[in-house]
């Protein structure tokens, strides 16, 4: 099956995890309880909280936290965002994240992927590698491959079937006790040594664009803000590099589940950059992202496999079309995408929306 094909960038290379979005089988949560089919037909009053729409995505979110509205005829990306609105209220600026997005469409808080199309993207929460995360994030399409099952499709992964089957691994009990370190190395859109890296293409994220400022006081204390620890290192090749560490659970109480479950992936190490053009050359040790135990001991090859496959055992599909929907809670579900290599002609564009600020409380030590 297409989505489960490996990219040629991995399948030559051993030393690497390999994702496996799914298991080819919908049997993770009943599709019916997701997925409303808008029979091309969705008009103006349905974009309203009021109307038939509005109520039934806002009882599917609700019921599973995740809701996929297809087939909804819309085509102007503000209808879209109308409707996902519906579930997120409020949506947050894009601070601090990891990578740098820009505005899809044009249109307030909705923003490009900020992430090049070739690249697997693993499952991950958004920004559980910093205090202040976000609720929920929307997925608006825009344009999709729709002649080639698998190509394009993005997947969520339900984390709390995934934290039960973990939590029976020995990684599981390791993350529960030892807890995580997230460091981040950002490089400085000043630096001259950047002038060659940006040439090859192998930047990923200046510190002046992730914290929005070009005052490195002021990145430090937005940063510090969120719980990160700074070190402004000089490196010999790079220049100065902002490095910041966090030390978080792996896990967090989530309120309306009354209960711990997993939020943490290897999407915030090194891996995240196995496919990523220009990144993917650079060595582990260099690159802008790094996870450890939170007793600062490295992960194995092994284990970073296994946390990976765990996800992609509980792998649901979300499969696009122009005008879709999709809204995901950060908490309960992980998200994720293998890369994408268009034919010439295909187009696939989605715009991202993230729901309001959440501030992540970490675990109680009742709710295991
Ligand atoms: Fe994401």
């Amino acid at each position: 099956m297409a989505a489960l094909a490996v990219s040629a960038a991995r399948s030559i290379r051993k030393e690497v995890v390999n994702p496996r979005w799914w298991s080819g089988a919908y049997d993770v949560i009943d599709t019916s309880r997701f997925i409303i089919d808008g029979k091309g037909k969705v008009c103006k009053s349905d974009l309203l909280p009021t109307s038939w729409l509005g109520q039934e995505i806002q009882e599917k979110y609700d019921d599973v936290g995740v809701l996929h509205l297809q087939n909804t005829g819309l085509v102007d990306m503000a209808d879209q965002r109308t409707l996902a609105r519906i579930i997120m209220g409020e949506e947050t600026e894009y601070e601090g994240g990891a990578n740098p997005r820009g505005r899809a469409e044009g249109l307030a808080n909705v923003y490009d992927i900020g992430a090049p199309l070739m690249a697997d993207l693993h499952y991950h929460h958004e920004m559980t590698y910093k205090s202040h995360s976000v609720t929920s994030l929307g997925f608006l399409c825009k344009h999709a491959v729709t002649t080639r099952p698998g190509v394009g499709w993005s997947f969520v992964s339900d984390s709390v079937q995934a934290h039960d089957y973990i939590m029976q691994t020995e990684l599981g009990q390791k993350l529960k006790e030892k807890g995580l370190c997230f460091l981040r190395r950002m490089t400085d859109a000043e630096d001259k040594h950047m002038l060659d890296r940006n040439k090859q293409g192998s930047v990923y994220n200046h510190w002046q664009q992730s914290w929005m400022t070009s005052c490195p006081q002021e990145a430090e204390a937005r940063a510090n803000a969120q719980g990160l620890q700074v070190e402004w290192l000089d490196d010999k090749e790079d220049g100065r590099i902002m490095q910041t560490r966090y030390y978080k659970s792996a896990f967090e109480y989530i309120s309306f589940l009354d209960r711990n479950i997993m939020v943490t992936s290897i999407a915030d190490d090194g891996e995240w950059f196995d496919s990523w053009p220009g990144i993917m050359d650079i060595p582990q040790e260099k690159r802008p992202l790094e996870m450890l135990f939170g007793d600062n001991e490295p992960f194995t090859l092994e284990e970073k496999q296994l946390w990976t496959d765990i996800y992609g055992m509980f792998g649901i599909p979300i499969t696009w079309k122009p005008g879709d929907v999709a809204v995901v809670c950060n908490m309960r579900f992980a998200h994720g995408r293998p890369g994408i290599e268009l034919l010439p002609g295909e187009k696939r564009e989605l715009g991202v929306m993230l729901g309001p600020f959440y501030e992540r409380m970490e675990t109680r030590e009742d709710k295991w």
